[in-house]
């Protein structure tokens, strides 16, 4: 079926993360965004896109600092309590029930129960007349030890990070599955080998 071109992210099946940020008094703010990416494999950069109008795109530029909190199936019911918009003295975690887990290396706490956290520092910012792109620089990744399997990363029958497709109704959300199909980074190279591992050490 042809769509209009406004309805790309119908094709992009995508991660929510909540974005928890502080002001500078200390008042702290949560949100969930879709809108992200890491660039490229494997540098510690990720980039998110934001519109103008959030608390969470000022207190980022304010202090340069945020957490992405990935969170799993089970926090959907907080989803739409952080997407509202609340004075930006009201404390986001209080309102939505949120236990705040301190980080090591940025002011913003994370989120306790999450999968995955983040701690970033705003690296740059592509401005555009009605959205921001953010880039973040990741000071320190953390991810539920009890999660992981053999490999290293989410053992998929273990960690169900909360995902979204977007559709004509809104928002359906879902989670990953595995396919039992696996490759080396290697295998898209001619000699087999991986000509960026050494940038993961
Ligand atoms: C699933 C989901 C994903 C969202 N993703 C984004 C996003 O990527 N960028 C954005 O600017 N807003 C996004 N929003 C909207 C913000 O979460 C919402 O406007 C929120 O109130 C912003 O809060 P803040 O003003 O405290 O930052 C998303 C909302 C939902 C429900």
């Amino acid at each position: 079926m042809v769509m209009t071109p406004h309805k790309r992210e119908f094709a992009f099946p995508g991660l929510v993360v909540f974005i928890s940020t502080q002001d500078e008094q200390g008042v702290r703010n949560v949100a969930p965004y879709s809108n992200l990416m890491p660039i490229l494999r494997p540098t510690d950069l990720v980039c998110v896109a934001s519109w103008h109008k959030r608390d969470t795109l000022r207190n980022i530029r304010k202090t340069g600092e945020f957490v992405l909190n990935v969170p799993p199936v089970e926090m959907v019911k907080h989803v739409i309590p952080t997407a509202k918009h609340y004075p930006p003295e009201t404390d986001e975690f209080v309102v939505a029930g949120l236990t705040p887990k301190a980080s090591k290396t940025v002011k913003p706490p994370g989120i306790e129960g999450c999968l995955a956290w983040m701690e970033c520092s705003l690296v740059r910012q592509h401005i555009e007349k009605e959205y921001v792109l953010i880039i973040g620089k990741v000071k320190r990744l953390e991810m539920q030890e009890d999660l992981l399997d053999a490999a290293g990363g989410f053992d998929p029958h273990k960690a169900d990070p909360l995902m979204v497709l977007l559709n004509n109704s809104g928002m359906r959300f879902v989670t990953v599955k595995d396919t039992g199909y696996t490759e080396p980074y290697g295998a898209m190279f001619p000699d087999g080998k991986d000509r960026l591992a050494h940038l993961y050490k």
